[in-house]
């Protein structure tokens, strides 16, 4: 039952620290990442040479903001893609090749083709799915379930998170199976992972000042999200949430392409949020974003900033800062996504719609 909450969505926004807990649970064991189950050998992983990530929707920007992770600790190339697109064309694979599918339902009519398309290639398949006995986790050579709980909400939100948990280990996993990382090195990052959950509980309690905003501009006809590097993904994501719960026209942007063409869009008064790159992590990311900012204010945008809180840099430009506890850059998605679910289910709230079953959609989507 929903728990308290008028919906379950607002339930599973805060069961994240939860949910995230429970995927990483078990999965160090003497010194080692283990998955839950493997049905290829060491020796299959070991001979990993590329990994493609293939999802839809929210899983697909899972997928984005793992392959930062995967690529940096493995370096191993990753390509990420739509599952309705990688099917369609003829993707390189072979039996080096790892394909990730990431599913919350493990149903997903597009991600499943996927997955048999890859193995009908010779090459290895990786599940990362929330439904234990899924048809994706079945046809798969190996599988890490995310233990988010069931997830009624249509919008993906708890299985978000723990999807970027499964993923990272997923990353480490390959990096010591490839050696590319020696295990003290993968036992650090994994107890970084751990410290995550208390991070995104923080979050929580300071959503007010959110729920506040969202009020605000619930009548926005259009809001844009900024993002850099795994901020990017996290900018998609913001947007997406935004227009399948409140049907407000939304986009998500590399903060990079704004003069390549959106920059056109900003007008007197549209609010944008953006995702902040930590000053510590990042510093010529962050200082990047900080001139991005200055240039959509500049032509009268409303920004609404999502950063650390002792970012001096960022609190003089925002017109609204949402704070978020500093997490070392590869971590920032599960803190930064937390104000973005907050702020659509908000707004949709506000609009009057059930943020359970947004129109139109299905929690999982069996035909193509
Ligand atoms: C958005 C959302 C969808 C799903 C997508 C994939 O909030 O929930 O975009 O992420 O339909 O579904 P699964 O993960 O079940 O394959």
């Amino acid at each position: 039952e929903k728990g308290g909450y008028e919906y379950f969505m607002l339930k599973e926004i805060a069961e994240q620290p939860e949910a995230l807990a429970s995927t990483l649970l078990g999965h160090l064991e003497n010194g080692r990442i283990v998955l839950d189950e493997q049905r290829m050998s060491d020796q299959d992983l070991r001979d990993v040479d590329k990994v493609f990530v293939v999802a839809c929707g929210t899983a697909y920007h899972a997928g984005m903001i793992a392959k930062y992770a995967i690529e940096h600790w493995t370096r191993l190339p990753v390509e990420v893609e739509l599952a309705s697109e990688f099917r369609y064309r003829d993707p390189v694979l072979d039996r080096s090749t790892l394909v990730v599918a990431i599913s919350q339902s493990g149903e997903t009519a597009d991600t499943l083709e996927a997955v048999r398309h890859a193995k009908g290639q010779k090459a290895r398949v990786l599940a990362i799915c929330n439904t234990n006995g899924a048809q994706i986790p079945r046809e798969s050579d190996a599988v890490l379930y995310t233990h988010a709980g069931p997830e009624i909400g249509v919008a993906s939100t708890k299985c978000f998170l723990a999807q970027i948990a499964a993923a990272y280990m997923v990353g480490l996993a390959l990096a010591q199976a490839v050696g590319t990382k020696y295990p003290d090195e993968v036992v650090a990052e994994f107890r970084s992972l751990e410290e995550t959950p208390a991070a995104v509980a923080k979050v929580l309690e300071q959503m007010e000042p959110v729920r506040e905003l969202a009020r605000r501009y619930a009548s926005s006809d259009t809001v844009l999200f900024l993002g850099r590097h795994v901020g990017y993904p996290v900018a998609l994501e913001g947007a997406l949430k935004l227009k399948e719960l409140a049907y407000i026209h939304a986009e998500g942007f590399a903060a990079g392409e704004l003069k390549h063409g959106p920059i056109a869009l900003i007008e007197d008064g549209l609010p944008v949020i953006v995702v902040m790159p930590s000053p510590e992590g990042r510093p010529v990311l962050h200082s990047k974003m900080v001139s991005n900012v200055r240039e959509i204010q500049a032509r009268g945008a409303r920004t609404i900033i999502i950063a650390e809180p002792d970012d001096a840099a960022a609190a003089a430009i925002a017109d609204h800062l949402v704070p978020i506890p500093h997490t070392p850059t590869l971590l920032q998605p599960l803190v930064s996504t937390v104000p973005l679910q907050v702020f659509a289910a908000t707004v949709a709230q506000e609009r009057g719609y059930d943020v359970d079953k947004p129109r139109n959609l299905a929690k999982s989507v069996t035909v193509e």
